[in-house]
């Protein structure tokens, strides 16, 4: 029997879904070895894997196998894989048959190209479609992407943000950045370092991004967080500001819009009227930040649309292609 999954493998999270069950697994990209990542022998995957960062004895490595929206770690993203699939399909006498639509990077090189076929081969997928994340995301956010009329999505994830223009089933013009929240978290332990000499570690940082992340300068929320005093060497309690989290974080949504920017700049004009009327579309988690549409909208001076369930439009767009073949058909017509 053959399983029809969908896949999103992201820099930070990576989703499964499944037709009939929805999002089966939704985890962060991480895996930990015992001893050296070349030792294969696998500790934890996902959220299990995840908890382990920033505590792990040496005998145990972390290993991230996604970079910039990029499988890095070939290996580490197989061994990984395999367990998540493990999770979710059970393996019949000669192991699972899987179809999978998988998402990748818009402009993926054939090399790149390689990693993921020979990836998802090994994990047991016998078909797979790679169809362009930015794509996935529009279908998944709800766009009418089949039609002639245009649309414009970005989606700000962990590693990139990919901004596309889509048509007809396709990609006609867009950019990745490699701006995601992943920078975004360093932004702002750099910044609280700086200012407070405090050391806060990466699960904290997604707490207060989470909480009390917000783009408004007269945003006036708190959150108590701990970390390390760096002068004291030792543990500390303070008060991170709301405002700290929008002076670290605004020159990446800055730098974001201005990207968007350049591609409105270049539309031809009747492109450019059906995205006035429609607006712009956003997902990714990373977008999920507070303030985020007024930013926007003050920069761009169109409709923003942000969509609930950001973080997962990719994977719910895959999973709205394997239930209609019409449009699948469509969109693998066009390539
Ligand atoms: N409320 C929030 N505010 C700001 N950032 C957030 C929020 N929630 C999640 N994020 C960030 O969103 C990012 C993950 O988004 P997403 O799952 O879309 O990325 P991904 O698909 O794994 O990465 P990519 O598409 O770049 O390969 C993380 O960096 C996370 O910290
Ligand atoms: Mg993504």
């Amino acid at each position: 029997m053959t399983e029809e999954l969908a896949i999103s493998l992201g820099t930070s999270n990576t989703s499964i879904f499944m037709p009939g069950n929805g999002i089966v697994l939704s985890e962060p990209t991480v895996i930990a070895y015992h001893g050296g990542a070349d030792s294969h022998r696998i500790k934890a995957v996902g959220k299990e894997a995840a908890a382990m960062e920033g505590r792990t004895p040496d005998s145990i490595t972390i290993v991230h196998p996604l970079e910039d929206g990029l499988i890095a770690n070939a290996d580490a993203c197989r061994d990984m894989l395999a367990a998540f699939l493990l999770k979710v399909v059970r393996p019949g006498i000669f192991g699972p048959r899987i179809r999978a639509i998988v998402g990748i990077p818009v402009g993926l090189a054939m090399e790149e190209r390689r990693i993921y076929d020979d990836v998802f081969a090994k994990v047991g997928c016998s078909q797979v479609i790679m169809i362009e994340n930015a794509l996935l995301a529009a279908i998944g956010a709800g766009m009418p992407i089949h039609t002639h009329k245009s649309g414009l999505i970005v989606d700000i994830g962990g590693g990139m943000t990919e901004i596309a223009v889509v048509s007809l089933g396709a990609i006609i013009n867009g950019c990745s950045i490699n701006v995601g929240g992943d920078m975004m978290d360093k932004a702002l332990r750099d910044f609280i370092m700086g200012k407070y000499s405090l050391n806060v570690g990466a699960e904290t940082i997604k707490r207060i991004k989470s909480r009390i992340g917000s783009l408004y300068s007269n945003d006036m929320t708190g959150l108590l967080v701990s970390g390390t005093d760096i002068a004291a060497r030792a543990p500390a309690n303070f008060r991170v500001k709301a405002t700290d989290v929008m002076e670290a974080l605004m020159p990446y949504y800055l730098r974001i819009a201005d990207a968007i920017d350049s591609i409105l700049q270049v539309l031809p004009p009747e492109t450019a009227a059906d995205i006035s009327e429609d607006g712009i579309h956003v997902t990714g988690g990373a977008s999920k930040i507070l303030g985020l549409d007024k930013l926007l909208f003050g920069k761009l001076n169109l409709p923003i649309i942000i969509h609930d369930d950001a973080e997962y439009a990719t994977v719910l767009g895959g999973g709205k292609l394997l239930e209609n073949s019409v449009l699948l058909g469509e969109i693998i017509g066009k390539r």
